[in-house]
């Protein structure tokens, strides 16, 4: 057998060897940026991973009120701005038999997901004022079940932006904020729980909606309108799988006055940020037997708008909304009340 020396030995050995080539992030961008980025842990039961922007597209068809439209050839991210702000990415497979590529890429063991998965844009705003947007992708959001029943499933679609915001003042984060279904919550970057090395905040993503959260657990949130009883909706994380969105993003700075965006290594395709269609399909009409609609609840909505539609110009940390903007100070879960203010317009934009 081996002694404990050789044993070791063999095991940094293999360790190096077999380290992952990390895709290195281009010159240019702050490094406080990469140091306080945020890293992910995923669900271990959600069987809807990050997910690589081409593999999406490519299983999709642009169309307008479901019927397809001209297209360039081929659609990808260089060229998805041409087409217009009506279009659907519309899946090219019934979803509802749930295709393989709908579950995106698992990370492996040191937290990378092949191909694009991710995208970090940089707001500098001057004065040493910088917002950084780390957005994540997953080509399908599994809305949950109301009270835990599986007739009461809403809220699926194709496509899903959710996004981590760390505000800078001089190269030191201030403040993180978690995007969670139409809003989400603020918390100074001191008290967020952080990564091993005691400087990336931790991002938990909810199993199906992928709305993160600051804090590991159960997170309840109630729909208004909606007339059942308890009425109940929950979001669950855990630290099951580790996600380094870094290891497979591209890098982008954001030109506020121009609206326009400049990627950081001068190559990376910049153009399927002016999409202002959507990344899903359409909200299947009633006549459509995959949907339900109770007191206006969908089963199936419509797939959400990317990223340059998350204001990416913001005052606040939080989006400029009709909701309070409320910095917390400490590690609170997401409460009822200010759950209710949030959901409103959950359908429209997630
Ligand atoms: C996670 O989501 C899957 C479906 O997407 C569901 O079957 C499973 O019950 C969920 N688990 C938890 C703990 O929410």
């Amino acid at each position: 057998m081996f002694g404990g020396k050789a044993f070791g030995l063999v095991a940094l050995a293999t360790g190096v060897l077999s380290a992952p080539a990390k895709r290195q992030a281009p010159s240019g961008v702050p490094d406080y940026v990469l140091k306080y980025a945020p890293v992910v842990y995923l669900h271990g039961q959600d069987p809807y991973m990050p997910s690589d922007l081409n593999t999406h597209i490519s299983h999709t068809t642009p169309r307008v009120n479901f019927n397809a439209v001209s297209a360039p050839n081929p659609l990808d991210l260089n060229s998805l701005n041409q087409l217009g702000g009506d279009v659907y990415l519309t899946s090219n497979d019934d979803i509802t038999t749930i295709p393989q590529w709908l579950k995106g890429v698992r990370p492996d063991g040191n937290g990378k997901t092949e191909g694009t998965t991710a995208a970090v844009i940089v707001n500098d705003k001057g004065n040493g004022d910088v917002d950084a947007f780390y957005m994540f992708f997953y080509t399908y959001n599994w809305g949950g079940e109301v009270l835990g029943l599986r007739s009461l499933n809403f809220g699926n679609h194709v496509g899903d932006w959710e996004h981590v915001m760390v505000r800078f003042k001089d190269g030191q984060p201030q403040a993180v904020w978690y995007s969670q279904h139409a809003n989400g919550q603020a918390f100074k970057y001191s008290v967020t729980e952080k990564h091993s090395d005691n400087l990336r905040p931790i991002a938990y993503s909810a199993n199906g909606s992928h709305a993160n959260y600051a804090i590991g657990g159960t997170h309840d949130h109630t729909i208004p309108n909606f007339n059942l009883p308890g009425g109940v909706l929950e979001d669950h994380t855990a630290k099951d799988i580790f996600w380094d969105p870094l290891q497979s993003s591209l890098y982008y700075k954001y030109d506020a006055g121009a609206n326009s965006f400049t990627a950081y290594d001068g190559t990376s395709p910049v153009n399927w940020l002016s999409f202002s269609g959507r990344w899903g399909d359409q909200e299947y009409p009633t006549s459509d037997k995959r949907q339900v609609k109770i007191f206006g609840q969908a089963k199936y909505s419509s797939g959400p708008t990317g990223p340059a539609d998350k204001q990416l110009n913001r005052n606040n940390v939080c989006p400029d909304n009709e909701n309070d903007c409320i910095l917390r100070g400490i590690l609170v879960p997401r409460s009822a009340e200010f759950d209710a203010q949030v959901f409103a317009e959950d359908v429209v934009q997630r």
